[in-house]
């Protein structure tokens, strides 16, 4: 099967990365969730993409520079705004969750893929799932664009499985080989660097016993052909176009 992944939760319905978006990504029916990490100062791993506060809260801050308790008192609904309303999510509460607060959440049927943003959130990221559930039953994947993170994953926990994420425009072909070469799951392309006919690539995914997903997906024929021809993944903003284009979950 072609997983669904709800890139960042369900980011165009609720605010990006937390634990509103999370909860309705699953009941749009997403096989996994996407999420960011950041590290906080005081070693916490903040989910939240950017390095500052700013865009999503409307607090400036870097979070590097931060203690999650800092983090903690933005508001992560506050500049949340789609089309319909103006900022429904603002001023009711929601924070920028810590890993371990959505590793609490994680409904036991949900996949969970963990986009490390700094290669310095790598080692708690190895820890903060070490004893959960999902790091044993095959449903965690780790995930960067930086080859350095998922090297220190593997080199941390050689059980996780890790993805390449690939910059747009990024030749996918020397990647797939590095990532076999180094023990990875495989690579995660841009969707339009797949082409129109992503099945040669496949091929030879396959012939490296590697997978290949790709970001972010929102046309359901596109997603339906993805799964045709049995890509590992997509990352998408739209869990519900994509189960309507794939049919029910079946795990
Ligand atoms: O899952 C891949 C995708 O999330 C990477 O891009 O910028 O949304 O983190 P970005
Ligand atoms: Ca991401």
């Amino acid at each position: 099967m072609t997983f669904v992944v709800a890139h960042r939760g369900a980011s165009p319905r609720a605010p990006e990365n937390t634990l509103e978006a999370f909860r309705l990504a699953v009941e749009l029916g997403a096989d996994a969730v996407e999420l960011d990490v950041h590290l906080t100062s005081d070693g916490q791993l903040a989910v939240i993409h950017d390095e500052t506060l700013e865009r999503t809260t409307g607090r400036p801050g870097r979070v590097a520079e931060m203690t999650m308790d800092a983090v903690r008192e933005a508001d992560a609904g506050a500049t949340f705004s789609p089309a319909a309303e103006e900022h429904p999510f603002a001023g009711r509460g929601l924070t920028v969750p810590t890993l371990g607060e959505v590793l609490d959440w994680l409904p036991a049927d949900i996949g969970l893929v963990i986009e490390v943003k700094p290669r310095a959130a790598a080692d708690a990221v190895v820890a903060a799932v070490s004893d959960h559930p999902v790091r044993s039953d095959e449903r965690l994947t780790v995930i960067s664009f930086d080859e350095a993170a998922i090297e220190r994953v593997r080199e941390l926990d050689p059980g996780i499985r890790t993805g390449y994420l690939l910059v747009p425009s990024q030749p996918i072909e020397p990647a797939l080989v590095w990532a076999t070469e180094h023990g990875h799951l495989g690579v995660l392309p841009w969707e339009v660097d797949l082409g129109l006919d992503p099945l040669p690539i496949l091929a030879q995914a396959r012939a490296y016993g590697r997978e290949v997903g790709c970001y972010v997906v929102n046309d359901p024929e596109r997603m339906q052909h993805l799964a045709a021809c049995r890509l590992w993944g997509f990352v998408t903003d739209q869990p519900d176009v994509a189960r309507e284009a794939l049919g029910p979950r079946t795990s």
